[in-house]
């Protein structure tokens, strides 16, 4: 039986961070996901003012929860940058990951960048290995000093119609 959910994209509202804040269960777990500036701990109420301070996406299901999300940064020069792109737990491992960055490259170049950029970790080899099948290049390694989360790196798709 097929169990792939059928989910909807629109843009995140501030109620929406209840749902997503317990998907990350440790500040390791946020840091993989956003980086090493996200804020220890984790609050509803932060995630919810970064909603509505600049546009971030959702995947929700039939109920209109968020089952995944992500946020795309103008950077210019046709540049986009990718972050915070994550899928709820309960619906991680069903090969959802591939389609949405499939979608994510579709909105970034119908905002008009050429190329999309992101970061992730060594250690999160299930994404990187995701980023690398959707033919990512490696850019280069990025200055760990500090960093809960160890060495990174940026890497950058060429976007075409
Ligand atoms: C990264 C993330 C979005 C991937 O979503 P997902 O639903 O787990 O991915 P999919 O089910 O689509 O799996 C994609 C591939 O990873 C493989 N995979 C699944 N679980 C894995 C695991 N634990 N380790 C390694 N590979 C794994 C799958 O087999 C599949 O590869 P294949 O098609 O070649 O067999 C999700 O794990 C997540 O939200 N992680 C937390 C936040 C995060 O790390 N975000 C990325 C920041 S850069």
């Amino acid at each position: 039986m097929d169990d792939t959910p059928f989910l909807d994209r629109r843009k995140a509202r501030a109620s929406d961070a209840v749902f997503i804040y317990p998907w990350f269960s440790s500040h390791l777990d946020a840091v993989m996901w956003a980086g090493p500036k996200i804020p220890d701990p984790l609050t509803v109420e932060w995630l919810s003012s970064e909603f509505r301070s600049a546009v971030h996406w959702v995947w929700v299901d039939d109920d209109d929860t968020p089952q995944a999300m992500f946020k795309l940064i103008d950077k210019g020069r046709g540049r986009a940058h990718l972050t915070r792109f994550a899928i709820a737990p309960a619906m991680r491992g069903k090969g959802l990951a591939r389609g949405m960055m499939q979608e994510i490259a579709d909105e970034a170049y119908e905002a008009g960048a050429d190329h999309l950029t992101l970061n992730v970790y060594h250690s999160n080899a299930h994404a990187r290995r995701i980023y690398d099948q959707l033919g990512f290049q490696l850019v280069e390694e990025n200055d760990s000093t500090g960093d809960p989360g160890g060495p990174s790196v940026h890497m950058r798709l060429d976007l075409e119609g």
